[in-house]
């Protein structure tokens, strides 16, 4: 699709993986918002959503010789799957790591989705990006578009995506998606008042966006 444009979305395997990483390593790592406010890049290989690129939801773009310019790893969203990562919220060391997992529950817990929508799994989007250079394309849009197409073909009944930047959460919005969860970043502090996220502008707030098919 869309190899007019000098790209085009296939579904990703195991084999896009060490293209995938390298592009999470200088364009997600250090350019997500709420990452690239972190003391320094996490190391894109111990990204938890990297094992789900195989597996038959992710996609990614490629430019017209054959050059991966883009990913979106998607995977189902379940209930255990949550709990799993509360735990992790628990048992890391990392701080900011912690942090960032903090925030992320916090948002399910406002949200509700599982009881709110009476779902027991929803078809999850949990990293999307983009080459640097191919910014602006309508890239990351298309990603999500399919991604969405795919989640109502495969008898999905919601799509979730955590947005942490601007560019994400209008893609989402262009797209119809229903913002469950909002906080600016300016408001968000710790028991001391202080900021928990020093995150670049214009990115100004997390948005957690869902759609129902
Ligand atoms: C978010 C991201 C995937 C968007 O990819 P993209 O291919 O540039 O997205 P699109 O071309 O579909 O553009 C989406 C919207 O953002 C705007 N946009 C994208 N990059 C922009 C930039 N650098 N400056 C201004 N606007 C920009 C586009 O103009 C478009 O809005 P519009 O339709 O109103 O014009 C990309 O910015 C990225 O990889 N960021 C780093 C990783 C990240 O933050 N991922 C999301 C975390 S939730």
């Amino acid at each position: 699709m869309s190899g007019d444009k000098g790209y085009s979305i296939r579904l990703a395997t195991d084999s896009d993986m060490d293209s995938v990483v390298e592009l999470l390593r200088h364009f997600f790592v250090k350019e997500e918002p709420i990452n690239s406010s972190g003391p320094k890049p996490m190391d894109p290989t111990e990204l938890y959503s990297l094992k789900f690129l195989g597996k038959g939801m992710s996609l990614v773009a490629t430019s017209a010789d054959g050059s991966v310019v883009g990913v979106c790893i998607n995977n189902e969203g379940t209930p255990a799957g949550y709990a799993d990562r509360a735990r992790t919220k628990e048992s890391t060391t990392n701080r900011h790591m912690k942090k960032v997992l903090t925030l992320l529950d916090k948002a399910e817990e406002v949200a509700d989705i599982w009881n709110k929508y009476g779902i027991d799994r929803f078809f999850d989007v949990r990293i999307i990006t983009v080459h640097g250079s191919m910014r602006g394309k309508g890239i990351g849009k298309a990603l999500l578009e399919k991604s969405l197409q795919m989640a109502k073909e495969r008898g999905y009944k919601l799509v979730h995506i955590e947005c942490t930047g601007i560019y994400s959460a209008r893609i989402a919005e262009q797209l119809g998606m229903e913002c469950v969860f909002r906080i600016p970043y300016i408001e968000y502090k710790d028991q001391n008042g202080q900021l928990v996220f020093n995150v670049p502008e214009p990115h100004n707030e997390f948005k957690l966006f869902v759609m129902k098919l």
